[in-house]
């Protein structure tokens, strides 16, 4: 049974004479959580700037459940590796800040916004400013803003690459309860082998550009996945021996 959800075929980009992307494919089923890994400057931006149509392509088709992408921009939900929240909003108008394009009335809004923050354990950070929050929870108001426009597919581009460690690791607990009880698919690009072993069902392993798949990874691992486990360790270690971009 082929149960693709999103289907990228024969993606190709370049940027003048710099080939990032070149024929690229890949399938991810529905509730599938894929992490990404590969080279700084591969084109692992790139190749999510695609699929969002914030870069275009030169060739390619990009499918969720069968139609372009470019027409379900609302079953989508992307953070950004820059992303961050309006210095000026509180945690529940930042959340709701996502949905004001779409024309939803501001107390629709900000009740969508209030039940976002409350999947994510924010409720009591509801009315506090960036400046006021701790970074771990500054990223998870960026991930409730996304989530109030109920995404199918979550595309997140090195979300927790800034985050020290131990916050990171609540960071990974929150998102795996939130694909448990909402099954949403994620794509999620880091270059944290531990963290994409950590997290993913599948890890899938880019080379340097233009980016070809050099390893596709089914991580069978029972959650909750200890990272001391010595299964854990070795599929880390396999990992990071194909990336080897040191
Ligand atoms: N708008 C652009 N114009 C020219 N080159 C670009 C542009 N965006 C990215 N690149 C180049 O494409 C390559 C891939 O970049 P990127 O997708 O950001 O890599 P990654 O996210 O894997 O670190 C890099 O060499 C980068 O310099
Ligand atoms: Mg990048």
């Amino acid at each position: 049974m082929d149960d693709t959800y999103l289907s990228i075929n024969g993606l190709s980009k370049r940027f003048g004479s710099l080939s990032v992307i070149e024929d690229f494919s890949l399938q991810i089923a529905q509730s599938e959580f894929v992490c990404v890994v590969g080279p700084t400057g591969c084109g692992k931006t790139t190749l999510l700037r695609c699929l969002m149509g914030l870069a275009k392509a030169d060739a390619g088709t990009i499918l969720l459940n069968g139609q372009p992408l470019s027409l379900k921009e609302s079953c989508v939900g992307y953070i950004s590796q820059e992303d961050t929240l309006m210095p000026w909003l509180n945690a529940l108008d930042n959340a709701a800040f996502g949905i004001k394009i779409r024309g939803t009335p501001r107390s629709e809004r900000r009740q969508i916004a209030g039940k976002a923050l409350d999947k994510l354990g924010l409720s009591d950070i509801a009315s506090r400013f960036p400046r006021e929050m701790s970074a771990s929870q500054q990223k998870q108001v960026t991930l409730a803003r996304a989530l109030c426009a109920e995404p199918e597919i979550l595309l997140m581009d090195e979300p927790y690459s800034q985050i020290d460690s131990t916050s990171r690791r609540g960071l990974w607990e929150d998102l795996l309860r939130l694909k448990a009880q909402t099954g949403v698919t994620v794509l999620f690009i880091t270059h944290n082998v531990e963290e994409a072993v950590y997290l993913a069902d599948r890890i899938v392993v880019l080379s340097d550009k233009p980016i070809v798949i050099k390893q596709d990874i089914r991580v069978t691992l029972p959650f909750p996945r200890d990272i001391a486990d010595s299964a854990f360790i070795e599929l880390r270690e396999r990992v990071t021996e194909e990336i080897k971009w040191w």
